[in-house]
C-alpha cells in the first residue's frame, strides 16, 4: 500500500507527496487534466489559482495565510 503523505503549508499549497502512487486530476470544470510531471502535487487552498485545483504561485502575490486551527481539527468524528 503506498502512503500519501498531505502536508498543509502555513502560506501555501497542500503538498501532496505521492509516492508511487497514481493520481487523477480533474479541473473545475469536471474534466480531467493531465497532472504535472513528478512525485509531488502542489494543490491551491487560497481560491487565488488560475490553474485550479494547483496551487500556481498567487497565494504569494495575495498574501494568503490559513488561519490558526480549531482546537478539534483533524478529528473526523
Ligand atoms: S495556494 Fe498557491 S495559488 Fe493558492
Amino acid at each position: 500500500m503506498t502512503t500519501v503523505r498531505i502536508t498543509a503549508r502555513p502560506r501555501g499549497p497542500l503538498v501532496v507527496e505521492l509516492g508511487d502512487a497514481a493520481v487523477e486530476l480533474v479541473g473545475p470544470d469536471g474534466q480531467p487534466r493531465e497532472p504535472p510531471p513528478g512525485k509531488r502535487l502542489l494543490l491551491c487552498r487560497c481560491g487565488a489559482s488560475k490553474s485550479k485545483p494547483l496551487c500556481d504561485g498567487s497565494h504569494n502575490r495575495i498574501g494568503f495565510e490559513a488561519p490558526p486551527p480549531e482546537p478539534d481539527d483533524g478529528d473526523a468524528g
